[in-house]
């Protein structure tokens, strides 16, 4: 696909944005390079570096005056860094006259900090959004947030794609006979239900307790029926792995015949990989909107699924003005 049509309105003003343009920070640019050959274009040329200070620099070697400028950043390890190079390349091309300039972030870190659920706590994914905000996006693009209402934390367009179809459709090919799709936590429902329903399957829920702030987690209870079923348990982000490990136990001990886990956002720490890499779970299936930082399993069978097709897509219909929504329909 060509991004053929040069101009197109944006739904803020009445500015006339040519060409796209995609850059890559550091994060992930095989991602990068992956949406750009869905979209058949070349990727961007942008310095993206440190100082011995740690300072972050940017530099876009190529014209970007009046382009439709997409960033793609997810935020992996190291986050923090990773943020502010975020940050500093919408300045540059702010400052660059870029035309319009969206930030694609296929996984939105600090969304767990989406509310004060305990005395002097902060709101972390909304001060994140305040940033983007404030370093001068005039859009953003993202996939499956841990919370729909983090949108909300911003005063600009937010598009929210959706990974789960994808995950529902490589399931749908595994084709296991009555499987039973599976909440690893009470939060965690509605996603589940998605692909459930998607696939025509039964739903059951894990009732799962964190312990205090720590990264501990512990499954109490299941709702649902699992005795002699495949399951699938699915969740929008594995970090350390505790909270699939202990769900995976709980089917196993309730008599499930198989246990595959899948998430959206592998954000895996280094003990996710010593945990996860478990005969207890018959497959691991993630998508790529990060890099695998922190190690690779070894003996589990993990299949990635790339999102780059559909972060090209939207992209695509961002700046022709087509309908976002309508790729889900
Ligand atoms: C929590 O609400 C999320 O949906 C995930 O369950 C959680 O982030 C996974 O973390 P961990 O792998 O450390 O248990």
């Amino acid at each position: 696909m060509v991004p053929s049509a040069p101009v197109s309105r944006s739904p803020l003003g009445p500015q006339v944005y040519r060409e796209m343009a995609v850059f890559s920070g550091n994060a992930h640019r095989a991602l990068a390079e992956a949406v750009c050959k869905h979209l058949e274009m070349p990727l961007g040329d942008c310095e993206v570096t440190q100082f011995s200070n740690e300072e972050v620099f940017v530099r876009f070697l190529d014209n970007i005056r009046e382009r439709d400028v997409f960033l793609i950043q997810p935020i992996v390890s190291p986050v923090n860094t990773r943020l502010m190079e975020l940050f500093v390349m919408i300045d540059a091309a702010k400052r660059a006259s870029a035309g319009r300039i969206t930030a694609v972030v296929p996984y939105y870190a600090y969304g767990r900090s989406d509310k004060k659920d305990q005395p002097r706590v902060p709101v972390t994914a909304r001060l994140v959004a305040n940033f983007i905000e404030t370093a001068g996006a005039d859009r953003v693009l993202t996939i499956d947030l841990h919370a729909g209402q983090i949108q909300g934390f911003f005063n600009i367009p937010v598009d929210e794609l959706t990974a789960l179809p994808l995950i529902a459709d490589y399931f749908r090919n595994v084709g296991y006979e009555s499987p039973v799709v599976v909440a690893p936590d009470v939060g965690d429902a509605k996603r589940a239900r998605n692909i459930a329903q998607r696939l025509g399957a039964e739903l059951a829920v894990i009732d799962k307790r964190r312990i205090g702030n720590e990264e501990r987690t512990q499954a109490m209870g299941l709702i649902g029926d699992v005795d002699g079923h495949d399951c699938l348990i699915v969740d929008d982000e594995i970090l350390t792995g505790s909270t699939m490990m202990s769900a995976v136990r709980l089917l196993n001990a309730r008599g499930a015949r198989s246990v595959s886990v899948a998430c959206v956002h592998p954000v895996m720490s280094a003990t996710a990989f010593e945990v996860l890499d478990s005969p207890e779970l018959s497959e691991l299936v993630f998508t790529d909107t990060l890099p695998l930082v922190h190690g690779t399993f070894k003996s589990v069978p993990t299949t990635v699924l790339s999102v780059a097709p559909l972060i090209g897509d939207a992209m695509y219909r961002i700046h022709t003005g087509g309908s976002v929504g309508a790729l889900f329909r």
